[in-house]
């Protein structure tokens, strides 16, 4: 079967289209004949070599899939070949992958591949649940996948002000679209005075960031007192030191989070209500669709920003 393997670190190139073996399934995983990667920011670490988790090469690169189950493992009981499932695959970017059968989503007719593919949308629900009773949020790289799904559900949960942060005047159209009460590009020199101008006296009682560097830093300065800073990314580089004073004085707090913490049956939970929500229109993705051959310029442009919304890999049928 086709696979796209690495061998090192490094760029784009260092991803290579090779010819692998068939995975064969333990007894509690199955086969699923992939039709879409869901390319993850994560990806771009893991072929970088700066994620946690390190494949040993040559490797499959993990990832997000979605497609049909072709073969189930002897003790797999509640799945069955021809069942359209998502989920997340140690070798992800292949033509078929194994995949842990507690580890699927099943997925309705109606619902494409592409779509199917939940990660951003549970990330971004993970992310709005950690706190409650906030009438602002403000989200960084609002027009990316986590971003996009995140001004969604900020908007499906009532949300009144949600703030939308972006890196292009393309961008800011599309997360408008999507409910956004108001767009800041975050690379104009005065992005945080336009922001605490948004935010006001009160400040943002809820801050999602995902970029890193100096920006959550920065992004203190917007919070509300008994405010929440998310940080659940570095796409800019390690975050800097917050500063404790700023957080003292606001009674703020500043949390990490990951999806991997979700409690299983939670994460099955939130998974069928989004499926709930894309099925019904409400939940949206723009998608990218590059065939699996053209993964480098995928993650190229996944790298350099040029992407708005989802980036997902085709095989074909
Ligand atoms: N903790 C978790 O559980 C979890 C789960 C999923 C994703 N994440 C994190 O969430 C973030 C978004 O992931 P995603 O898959 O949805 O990707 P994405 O948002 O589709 O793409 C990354 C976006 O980040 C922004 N960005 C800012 N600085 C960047 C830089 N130096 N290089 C590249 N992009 C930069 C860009 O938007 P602008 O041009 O608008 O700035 C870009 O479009 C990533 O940091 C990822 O690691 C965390």
């Amino acid at each position: 079967m086709k696979a796209v393997t690495i061998n090192a670190y490094g760029a784009p190139d260092v991803l290579e289209v090779t010819d692998r073996p068939m995975p064969v399934p333990t007894p509690q995983e199955v086969i699923v004949k992939v039709q879409a990667v869901g390319v993850n920011y994560a990806d771009l670490l893991v072929r970088q070599g700066i994620y946690p988790f390190i494949p040993q090469f040559p490797a499959i690169l993990p990832g997000e899939v979605s497609g049909i189950i072709t073969e189930t493992g002897s003790d797999v009981q509640h799945l069955r070949a021809g069942q359209r499932v998502t989920g997340y695959a140690p070798a992800g970017y292949a033509a078929y992958a194994a995949i842990s059968a507690t580890a699927l989503t099943v997925l309705p007719d109606h619902v494409a591949p592409a779509e199917g593919l939940l990660t951003h949308a549970l990330t971004a629900q993970h992310l709005l649940e950690q706190t409650s009773g906030y009438s602002s949020v403000v989200i960084t790289a609002a027009a990316g996948g986590v971003g996009a799904k995140a001004v969604q559900l900020a908007k499906i949960k009532g949300v009144p002000h949600i703030i939308a942060l972006t890196g292009s005047a393309a961008k800011q159209t599309y997360v408008r679209s999507l409910g956004a009460t108001h767009v800041i590009n975050y690379r104009d020199a005065d992005w945080l005075q336009q922001l605490t101008t948004v935010t006001g006296t009160q400040g943002a009682d809820l801050i999602l960031d995902a970029t890193g560097g100096d920006t959550p830093a920065q992004l203190v300065t917007a919070l509300a007192v008994n405010g929440t800073l998310i940080i659940y990314g570095n796409s800019s580089g390690q975050p800097t030191a917050v500063n404790p004073q700023e957080l003292i004085m606001k009674s703020a707090r500043v949390a990490g989070s990951t999806v991997y913490n979700i409690p299983p049956e939670l994460r099955q939970q939130w998974n069928r209500y989004l499926l709930e929500l894309i099925a019904d229109g409400r939940l949206q993705s723009q998608v990218n669709n590059y065939a699996f051959t053209d993964v480098a310029r995928a993650h190229s442009d996944m790298e350099n920003r040029r992407n708005i919304g989802r980036t997902v890999l085709t095989f074909p049928d």
